[in-house]
Order: C-alpha cells, then sequence, then structure tokens
C-alpha cells in the first residue's frame, strides 16, 4: 500500500494544484491531500471552506482531503505515508523545495519527497497570482476549479 501526502496551504486550491493531484493519484495507492492550519497567515477562504471546496472538486475516489498542524513529517508517519509529493514550477521554487525536501529527509528519513511537474499549461499558475489578479478584476476563469472561482466572486 502506498500512500502519498500531498501538502499546502491551498488558499485557494488551483488548475495547477488539481493537475498534481491527478498525477499523484495514478501514481500511488492512497494520496492524502493535507491542508496546514497556519493560524500566522491571513488567508482568504477558511480551513473548512477550503476542506469543503477541495472535497468537492476533487472526483478521484483515492484521494482524501484532511488537515493537519504541527510538523509534516510527523503527520505523514502518523498516516503511515511512504511519501511527501510536491509540485514544482519554475526553477525558482527548486531551492525552497530542496530546502524543504532535505530537511525532511533529516527529520524522518525513511519519508521520500517526490516532485511532479504540473503540465505547462498551469507552470506559472500560484494561489498568491490568483488572490492578486482576481483583487484587482482580472479574470481567473479556467485557472483554479468553477466552485473557487464561484465562491471568490460570492465575497467580492
Ligand atoms: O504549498 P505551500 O503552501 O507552500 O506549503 C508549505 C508546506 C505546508 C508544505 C510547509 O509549510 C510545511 O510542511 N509546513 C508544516 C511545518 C513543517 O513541517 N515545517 C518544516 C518543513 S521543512
Amino acid at each position: 500500500m502506498r500512500r502519498a501526502i500531498y501538502p499546502g496551504s491551498f488558499d485557494p486550491i488551483t488548475m495547477g494544484h488539481l493537475d498534481i493531484i491527478e498525477r499523484s493519484s495514478k501514481l500511488f495507492d492512497e494520496v492524502v491531500v493535507a491542508l496546514l492550519m497556519n493560524i500566522d497567515k491571513q488567508p482568504m477562504f477558511s480551513i473548512q471552506e477550503r476542506v469543503d471546496i477541495m472535497r468537492e472538486v476533487i472526483p478521484w475516489t483515492n484521494v482524501r482531503v484532511d488537515t493537519f498542524d504541527g510538523l509534516l513529517v510527523h503527520y505523514a508517519l502518523q498516516q503511515q505515508a511512504q511519501v511527501i509529493v510536491r509540485g514544482i514550477r519554475a526553477v525558482s521554487d527548486y531551492e525552497y523545495e530542496l530546502q524543504m525536501a532535505l530537511m525532511n529527509r533529516r527529520l524522518a528519513p525513511n519519508i521520500e519527497t517526490v516532485f511532479l511537474m504540473a503540465g505547462e499549461a498551469y507552470s506559472y499558475l500560484s494561489s498568491r497570482l490568483i488572490k492578486e489578479v482576481h483583487k484587482l478584476g482580472g479574470s481567473i476563469r479556467g485557472l483554479v476549479p468553477e466552485a473557487v472561482e464561484r465562491s471568490m466572486l460570492e465575497r467580492k
């Protein structure tokens, strides 16, 4: 049983995230999309809203959505996962991701980080840019699931 954790803030989930989740669902028996409960950040969507939206837009039966706080590797061990999945876009992501992967490996040597690349159409997407474009009146259609776009339009 190969179980992978795909962690992140997902505020909000984008088509790039969904692409990584779909690819992961084909590689692993089970994928846990794990939302970090980060009390320091000022999120656009509450944890519960993000969980609800993600459960609505993720169709793959071997994927479940959960939340975690504290160290990611502690959560991964508790879930008996062997793999952490991270999406990597441009070279600029690499340094931060490498630091995290190596620190996580030091903390939990038996857990591997696997990097996946989203389709090139989504390689420039980030939740931060989505929020900025939306806030300034630009269209985010096609870049986020429809449920996310609807929720963002409702709260404008
Ligand atoms: O995609 P994001 O929002 O940048 O995700 C970052 C995340 C959640 C993967 C990272 O912040 C994390 O793992 N936080 C949990 C705390 C932890 O384990 N920190 C040490 C990481 S080396």
